[in-house]
Order: C-alpha cells, then structure tokens, then sequence
C-alpha cells in the first residue's frame, strides 16, 4: 500500500494513518510529527520550522521536499508507506513525482478524507499528543484513560501550540488556498478517493481501505 491522506487540519490524517501503519506493518510519514520531533530535541531544522508551524503556516517547500526525499529512500518505504500531510503544495506533488519515479513506485491512490470546517475547530482544541511517543488523543472523542497520561508509553500529554481556534483559521486558510490546487492535480489522474472522516474512527479507517483496494 503506497498512499497519501490529505484532508483540512484535525480531519484525521494522524490518527488514521497511524491505525494503518500498524495493521499494514508499513511506515507512517508524517511531515508535521517530523517537525515537531526535531523541534522537541532544538535541532536545527527544528528552529528553523518552528517559526512557521507555531504560527500555523507552511514550512518553505525546499526544506520539506528535502526532509521526505531522505526519508522515502529508506528500505522500509519499498513494501509501503501512508504519507501524511504531504505534499501540501504544488512545488511538493512535483516534487514527489519526480522521487518517486527515480525509486521506481507509484501511487495506489490518494485519500481525501472530508470533515465539514465547522465540526475542525472542536477536534483540535480538544486533541492532545504524547510528549513521549507522538500519540494522538482528544479529550471528548478518544481520552486516555488517565487524564493527561499517554496510555502507550505513560508519557506526558500537551497540547500543540497551532491548536488553538485563532490558529486552526490560518491552518485552513493555508490549506484551501495551496492544498486545493494538489487534490486537482491528482483528481486529473484519477487517483483521488473521498472519504467520509465524519464517522466513528475504525469506521474511517475501514472505508480507507475499501477505497484503496486493488480490483
Ligand atoms: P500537521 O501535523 O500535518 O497538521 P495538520 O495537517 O494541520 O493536521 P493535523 O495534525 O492538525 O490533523 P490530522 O488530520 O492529522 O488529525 P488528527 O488525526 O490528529 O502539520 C503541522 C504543521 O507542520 C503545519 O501547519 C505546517 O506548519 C507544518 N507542515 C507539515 N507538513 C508540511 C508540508 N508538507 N509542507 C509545509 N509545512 C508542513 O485528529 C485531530 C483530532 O481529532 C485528534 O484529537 C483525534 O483524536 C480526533 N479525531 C480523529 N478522528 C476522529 C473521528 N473520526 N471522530 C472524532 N474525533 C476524531
Ligand atoms: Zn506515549
């Protein structure tokens, strides 16, 4: 399974992506969690990102399509991967075709998993994430089961400095305006599959699969 999720901030990219990575043994890309995971250690790439994911904009496309290049050429992305939050921008989508060609893959599908904006702003003041091992949680939908601890590893719950409504509008303003031109590009390949994120989560992840069955 080679695929991308894509879907507005809180749709549930993450959280699906990570169900899958585990029942299909493949790796989960998440371009946001590698950001946040070199900005918790203060590595350079870290402070320069933090900039832009603080303020809930893109990080600059060069930088991006570095980061994932490195990472796609890793043994583990031959049998599979779920790309998740990239790419986000047309420089990234022609930038991704071209690492894709030179690793001989391609795409099974590209999943646009929808939620409606109003129903976004609540998934994200609510979500907490694992300090320790990434983790996505939310207060309301999927609490742990002792507040503020991760159930997988114990490790403290926060929440992220872009949850928050004021941030979560620039986040959506960012993605209709640059996201918008991608999901065309791929739509006019006919990879795109749409899929209602608007229901319980084993159900989302259970109409992703469906979508990107081989016939
Ligand atoms: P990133 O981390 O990718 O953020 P995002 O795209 O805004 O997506 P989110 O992580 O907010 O949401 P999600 O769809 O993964 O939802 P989740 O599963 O957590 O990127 C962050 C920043 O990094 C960007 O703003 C940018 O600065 C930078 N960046 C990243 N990629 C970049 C790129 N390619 N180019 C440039 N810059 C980039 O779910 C949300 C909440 O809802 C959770 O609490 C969850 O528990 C809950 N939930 C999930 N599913 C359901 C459900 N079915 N029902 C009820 N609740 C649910
Ligand atoms: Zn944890």
């Amino acid at each position: 399974m080679h695929i991308i999720l894509m879907g507005p901030p809180g749709a549930g990219k993450g959280t699906q992506a990570a169900l899958l990575a585990e029942q299909e043994q493949i790796p989960h890309i998440s371009t946001g969690d590698i950001f946040r995971a070199n900005m918790g250690q203060g590595t350079p790439l870290g402070k320069l990102a933090k900039q832009y994911v603080d303020a809930g904009k893109f990080v600059p496309d060069d930088v991006t399509n570095a980061m994932v290049k490195d990472r796609l050429a890793q043994d583990d992305c031959k049998k599979g991967f779920i790309l998740d939050g990239y790419p986000r921008t047309a420089d990234q989508a022609q930038a991704l075709a071209g690492m894709l060609a030179d690793l001989s893959l391609s795409l099974d599908g590209v999943v646009k998993i929808d939620v409606p904006d109003p129903l976004l702003v609540e998934r994200a003041e609510g979500r907490r994430v694992c300090r320790n091992c990434g983790a996505t949680y939310h207060v309301k939908f999927n609490p742990p089961a002792v507040p503020g601890v991760c159930d997988k590893c114990g490790g403290e719950l926060y929440q992220r400095s872009d949850d928050t409504a004021e941030k979560l509008q620039v986040r959506l303003t960012e993605y209709h305006q640059q996201t918008a031109p991608v999901l065309e590009y791929y739509q006019s390949k006919g990879l795109v599959k749409t899929v209602d994120g608007d229901q319980p989560m084993a159900s989302v992840t259970a109409a992703i699969k469906k979508a990107v069955a081989k016939v």
